[in-house]
Formats: C-alpha cells, sequence, structure tokens
C-alpha cells in the first residue's frame, strides 16, 4: 500500500508515541492497527498543522501553538508530548488530567492554553531551560479520534539578560558618560567591554576592561576611559572632546568568567556646530571589525526571542531604532 506522506508521518508519530498507555487506551473506529506485542495503532486521517518553529530564552517562557476547530459538545482531548531522545515521547500533559505526575524536568512549568475549550491547544512552558531545547508533539482527539497535531521545535537559548536601553546626549567639545552597570561578585574574572557600531552592522571594539590601552580605532583614539569604579559595578564609558560622529549606537556587555551577564544598548546623539576643523571632517575610520569575544564565550551576548538565526547575528545585540 502506498503512503502518503502525511500518512507516513502520522504512522511515524504514532509509533513513536507507542508506549504511551493513554495512548494506547485509545483504540476507536478510526484506522488503527496493532502491531506485534506492544500496542500499536495507526492514525492515518489524522491531519497535520504546519511544523513550526518556537524560540525562547533561558528563564523566560515559550508558548508553544497548537489549534483545532471546536465543535460544541464534543468530548475533546489536548495532549502535548515532549521527544527527548527523538524516538519515545513522555507525556507532559492532557487536558484531561491536567494535574496528573509528569517528568520532574518540566514538573510545574507547564501549562495548557485557558482557551482549549474555544479551539486554542497551545501549551506555555514557562522558566524555559536549555535542555527543553526538543520536539513536541501536540495531538487533539474528538471522542477518542486523532482531529488535528502538530510538531513544534523549541529552541532554548542561553540569555544575557538586558538593561534598559538608554539614550545619552552631549555638546561637541563636551564628554559624555554612556552609562552601564553590573552586579560585582568578588573574586571573579569580569570584563566590560565597550563597542561602537559606526554602520548598524559591524561593530568595533572602543575598550576592553581586560586590555584598556589596545588600540582602537582612530576615531576614538584617547577619547574613551572606562568609568574608574569598574570592579564596584559601574561599567560605564567616558568619552571626550566628543565628535558630531560620535554620534551612533554603543553596545556595553559585561562577562562574568566568560559568560556574558548583562549588555546595553547606548544611543549617543553629539549636537553642536560642525567643526570646520580638518582633522575631524574628515571621518575616514580605520575601523577593524572586531570579533566576538575571548574563546571561554559560553553563551550568546544577544538575548533576541524571535525571528531567524541570520537577522540575529546582522543585528547582533542592537535593538532597533
Ligand atoms: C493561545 O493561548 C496562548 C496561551 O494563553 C496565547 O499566548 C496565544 O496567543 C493563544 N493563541 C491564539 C491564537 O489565541
Ligand atoms: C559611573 O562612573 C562614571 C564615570 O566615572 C560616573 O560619571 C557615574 O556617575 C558613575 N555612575 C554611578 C552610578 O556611580
Amino acid at each position: 500500500m502506498a503512503l502518503s506522506t502525511e500518512q507516513a508521518l502520522a504512522l511515524l508519530l504514532i509509533l513513536n508515541s507507542a508506549h504511551l498507555t493513554a495512548v494506547a487506551k485509545k483504540p476507536n473506529e478510526s484506522v488503527m492497527k496493532a502491531l506485534a506485542e506492544t500496542p500499536v495503532y495507526l492514525t492515518s486521517d489524522c491531519p497535520s498543522q504546519d511544523r513550526v518553529v518556537v524560540s525562547g530564552s533561558a528563564g523566560g517562557r515559550a508558548v508553544l501553538p497548537c489549534s483545532y476547530t471546536p465543535t460544541p459538545g464534543q468530548d475533546v482531548e489536548v495532549r502535548w508530548e515532549a521527544y527527548p531522545d527523538q524516538v519515545k515521547s513522555v507525556l507532559l500533559i492532557t487536558s484531561k488530567t491536567p494535574s496528573a505526575p509528569i517528568p520532574a524536568q518540566w514538573s510545574g512549568r507547564v501549562k495548557l492554553s485557558d482557551e482549549v475549550s474555544s479551539g486554542n491547544a497551545s501549551l506555555l512552558i514557562s522558566e524555559l531551560r536549555l535542555e527543553d531545547t526538543l520536539d513536541y508533539l501536540c495531538t487533539v482527539w474528538i471522542n477518542g479520534i486523532c482531529v488535528t497535531y502538530r510538531n513544534v521545535k523549541l529552541t532554548v537559548q542561553a540569555d544575557c539578560p538586558s538593561q534598559d536601553r538608554v539614550v545619552v546626549s552631549g555638546s561637541a567639545g563636551g564628554r559624555a558618560v554612556l552609562p552601564c552597570s553590573y552586579t560585582p561578585t568578588p573574586g571573579q574574572d569580569v570584563e566590560v567591554r565597550w563597542e561602537a557600531y559606526p554602520d548598524q552592522v559591524k561593530s568595533v571594539l572602543l575598550i576592553t576592561s581586560k586590555t584598556p590601552s589596545a588600540p582602537i580605532p582612530a576615531q576614538w583614539s584617547g577619547r574613551v576611559k572606562l568609568s574608574d569604579e569598574v570592579s564596584s559595578g559601574n561599567a560605564s564609558l567616558l568619552i571626550s572632546e566628543l565628535r558630531l560622529e560620535d554620534t551612533l549606537d554603543y553596545l556595553c556587555t559585561v562577562w562574568i568568567n566568560g559568560i556574558c551577564v548583562t549588555y546595553r544598548n547606548v544611543k549617543l546623539t553629539v549636537q553642536g556646530p560642525p567643526k570646520r576643523d580638518s582633522t575631524t571632517s574628515t571621518t575616514t575610520t580605520t575601523t577593524t571589525p572586531t570579533t566576538r569575544p575571548s574563546a571561554t564565550q559560553k553563551t550568546s551576548p544577544c538575548p533576541t526571542q524571535q525571528g531567524n538565526a541570520a537577522a540575529q547575528r546582522r543585528s547582533y545585540c542592537m535593538k532597533p531604532l
């Protein structure tokens, strides 16, 4: 017999779920087939919804979307399973017994939408963990018949918490403090980095607390300095002799033991009469694009939740203006 792709997928899904007693107790009049000793049911007529990819940040929450068309007075069951090893599934929740014990990894962290009866079968996972990065399966059963299913891929990214983006203004020739802070923990290996985004795509390194005297692009050379209180948690940057072309986006990141612990975007606006000085009118920034810090970097400095990876890389940690 020739199975359609969808049928084959449904078969695979049901095979995967086979060890679940709750699925196994669902024999009904639809197309089912028992195989070998373990009860396995083939439901070849369960329509699928498009597979979706959802991403979230560690500690945050994610909504795994799933829906169905409600028909009043019917016996509806929504089930969510996870696939920790791509072969066997574990039951996370079912609308029939939403408080039933589940694997410790998800205990207390999963919840069905409040609107299940209206057709919203989405799953909420809170306090996301990196190990929640898995495939999930939603199935909806009406009167014991699977009416729809959906595969959802969840990706949980390590998070670097952001501080509120701030806007700082200064006058040409004057100075500006770009604020950034972190909570110091004594005895830790702290690195504060400041970068500028001359073209919104690539960043240039202005200063790092590890090597504060390292050469930097000519535009800022001799004009940037870290706060004297870096070890007390003040990671602010001082820029002196402000130039109009310093009007840019800046990024502060703080790394403790190679892990990004906080970041902040700062928009600097420099106002004043345009300088006629020949040394400043030509803004030939011999900027060398910097790479991300330390090989010990363990987390993405960008806590962006949604969107494709390429867009995230492109925008790095810059928030839209
Ligand atoms: C379904 O419920 C979830 C959780 O309450 C919510 O975030 C989502 O927006 C709902 N979806 C629709 C389509 O209403
Ligand atoms: C941090 O240091 C800068 C530069 O020394 C200073 O202007 C600013 O007031 C300090 N911020 C705090 C919160 O102490």
